[in-house]
This record gives structure tokens, C-alpha cells and sequence, in this order.
């Protein structure tokens, strides 16, 4: 009887995902979204699935804002919430890679989705493990693959060390991390670097080209209680869902002492549907991983050089500067209203 109740549930997502042409994009540019969802995860999860541009791959899950498990459910209640069970869904990490787990429900609710509750999950999880995953579909689709990190990184770095061949493979990773003005989680570091610091040197190391869509951009892409009643004024699944989520992030804010809650996942895949919302600098950025305060830092150099120093009559001398190549394309400057916006123009009465 379950598996007849399971059909039928899935009739009816191809149904609407049919009716509310939110199916895939095979012309879009095509994106694997690693995720630990995470409200602000699960907003920018909905607008990669209700974009043109974007044809989703896949929704790989780490474990960061919640345990893996949770991030799993939530991940699989997303597509279905979207009708989009053509979106392969996998399970990664369940931890970081040196340091212990760090969860953050205080942030993102106790489920991990504003404590909103959606239908249990019609779609069903790849067996996969995501790194594999990862590396499956970047061989499928040579040079194709644009890489979302939006979550820790653990993910992308056991599917480098497993097959490092991928990296000449992946069209571009575009990753929501970091900071070059400061952190959240520290004073010096964001929380998906801070929470995997050895993972991100590894992926910032790798040498594909990389960009940081960090929290000195994010931070100027703040959803307020206005955008919210906008958006509140419209009905459908995904919005209702999407003003439910906002919700609880606008109230935080609020009990925090904002204006408004940072789009920080959204930013980063809005750049991938829309390049012109951010605006990069090349530099050369590396992975603090045994600062005592600045673990999981990303130290950018703005000017991709060095002291050159030789050892002269008893002390060192300054004789020059060393080039560094940069190895990542640093955001330091995004358009927020107009992500707000896209982000509405997407969702609504959806
Ligand atoms: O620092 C913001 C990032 O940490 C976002 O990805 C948010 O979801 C949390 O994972
Ligand atoms: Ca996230």
C-alpha cells in the first residue's frame, strides 16, 4: 500500500513539476549545489530550481547547520516541495575533516528550515555517497559542471583527494565563504571555512578557477520585513514555504539587532545565474588553518605580492617584492536589491 501512496505522490510532482514548467533547463548551465541546508541554503536551493539559467544536477549535502541526516530530509523535501525529482539528491559528509562537527540550529531552527514543516519527501536520495557523486557527474559532463559550494567543504575536498582529475573537469566553482573584512563565526572567520578549515585550503589549493562570494558582499544583501510582506502578498507551495523560512530568519535578525537577514547562499547562486550581481578581484587567497584566532581566515592579498627579504649584515633587508599568482576570483562588490529582487521575481506565487 506505502509503495502504491509513494507512486501516486510521485505522479502528482511530475504533475505540477510538468504544469508549473519547473522542470529542468536541459539549456541551462549546468550546476551541482553543495549544501547544508539551512534556511538560507533552502532559499537559494528554491531559486536555482525556479531559474532558466540554471539546469540543477544535484543537491549534494554536508553536514554544517545541522547533522547530515537532517540535511538529507530537508534537501529531499526541498525538490519535492518544487516537484523537481529529475534533481539527484546525495548524502556526504557527516563530519569535518580534522576538527569535530559544529552545528547551528540557533540560526537556521531546530529542523534546520525555520522549524517550518514540509510533507514528508516524495523524492527519493541517490545511494551515492556526494563525493562520489561529484565526481561521477563532473567526468559525465567534461568542463560543464559549475560547483556551488554553499555549506563547509568537506564535500568537494574528499572528492578532490578521491579523483583529483576532476579539477581540470569543473567548468568553474562558485562558492558562498569566506570574508576579507572579517568573519561571523569569529572574528576572522566565516562559518563554512571555520567549520572545515583544512577542507577549504584543500579546495582553494586545488587550482580550478574559483570564485569567493564572500560575507563583504553578502552582508550588502540584506531581505527586510518589507520584502518580506512583498513577498507575503502572493501564494503558492514554495512561497508560502519561502515567507515561512524568512520569517523566523527576519525575526532573529531582528532579536539581534538587524534590519534584515543576509541572502548569503542565495548571493552565490544568483552570481551563477547572473554574473553582473557581483563584481571580483583577483587575488591570492589562503586558508588560516592554526591561527589560535584566526583559524579558518581567508587571508587575501589585494595586491598579490610579497616582501622580498636577504639576510644582510646581521639582520634581514628588504630588496624587492615577489609576484603570487592569484588563485581566486574574490567578490568585493554585489548588487543586493537586485538580488532581493530576482530572488522575489523567482519565488513568488510559486
Ligand atoms: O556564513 C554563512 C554561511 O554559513 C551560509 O552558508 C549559512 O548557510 C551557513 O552555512
Ligand atoms: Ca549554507
Amino acid at each position: 500500500m506505502k509503495g502504491l501512496w509513494r507512486c501516486a505522490v510521485l505522479a502528482m510532482c511530475l504533475v505540477i513539476s510538468f504544469a508549473s514548467g519547473t522542470t529542468a533547463a536541459p539549456e541551462g548551465r549546468k550546476v551541482i549545489i553543495d549544501t547544508d541546508p539551512g534556511a538560507d541554503d533552502a532559499m537559494a536551493i528554491l531559486l536555482a530550481l525556479n531559474s532558466p539559467e540554471l539546469d540543477v544536477k544535484a543537491l549534494t549535502v554536508v553536514a554544517g547547520n545541522v547533522v547530515v541526516e537532517q540535511g538529507l530530509e530537508n534537501a529531499l523535501k526541498l525538490v519535492s516541495l518544487a516537484g523537481r525529482c529529475d534533481v539527484l539528491v546525495a548524502s556526504g559528509a557527516s563530519h569535518p575533516l580534522v576538527q569535530q562537527l559544529v552545528t547551528a540550529e540557533f540560526f537556521h531552527g531546530a529542523n534546520g528550515l525555520g522549524n517550518v514543516e514540509l510533507p514528508a519527501p516524495a523524492c527519493r536520495a541517490d545511494t551515492s555517497f556526494a563525493p562520489d557523486l561529484i565526481i561521477k557527474l563532473v567526468h559525465q559532463y567534461p568542463n560543464k559542471i559549475t560547483l556551488v559550494p554553499v555549506g563547509p567543504l568537506t564535500n568537494l575536498a574528499l572528492a578532490l583527494r578521491k579523483d583529483p582529475s576532476i579539477v581540470p573537469l569543473v567548468k568553474e566553482v562558485v562558492l558562498m565563504g569566506g570574508a576579507i573584512s572579517g568573519g561571523n563565526a569569529t572574528a576572522a572567520a566565516e562559518a563554512n571555512i571555520y567549520n572545515d578549515p583544512e577542507a577549504a585550503r584543500v579546495v582553494f589549493e586545488a587550482g580550478w578557477p574559483l570564485t569567493m562570494v564572500g560575507l563583504n558582499v553578502t552582508g550588502k544583501t540584506v531581505f527586510t520585513r518589507a520584502d518580506l510582506n512583498r513577498l507575503a502578498r502572493t501564494q503558492g507551495r514554495e512561497n508560502d514555504f519561502a515567507v515561512g523560512v524568512l520569517n523566523f530568519m527576519v525575526d532573529l535578525a531582528s532579536k539581534l539587532g538587524g534590519n534584515g537577514t543576509p541572502m548569503h547562499d542565495p548571493l552565490a547562486v544568483g552570481a551563477v545565474i547572473d554574473r553582473s550581481l557581483i563584481t571580483t578581484q583577483d587575488m591570492w587567497v589562503e586558508v588560516e588553518t592554526r591561527g589560535e584566532f584566526t583559524r579558518g581566515e581567508t587571508v587575501a592579498s589585494r595586491h598579490n605580492s610579497s616582501d622580498r627579504k636577504v639576510w644582510r649584515d646581521g639582520r634581514y633587508v628588504i630588496d624587492g617584492v615577489e609576484k603570487v599568482n592569484p588563485n581566486v576570483h574574490v567578490a568585493v562588490e554585489s548588487d543586493g536589491k537586485r538580488l532581493i529582487e530576482l530572488f522575489i521575481s523567482r519565488i513568488a506565487g510559486k
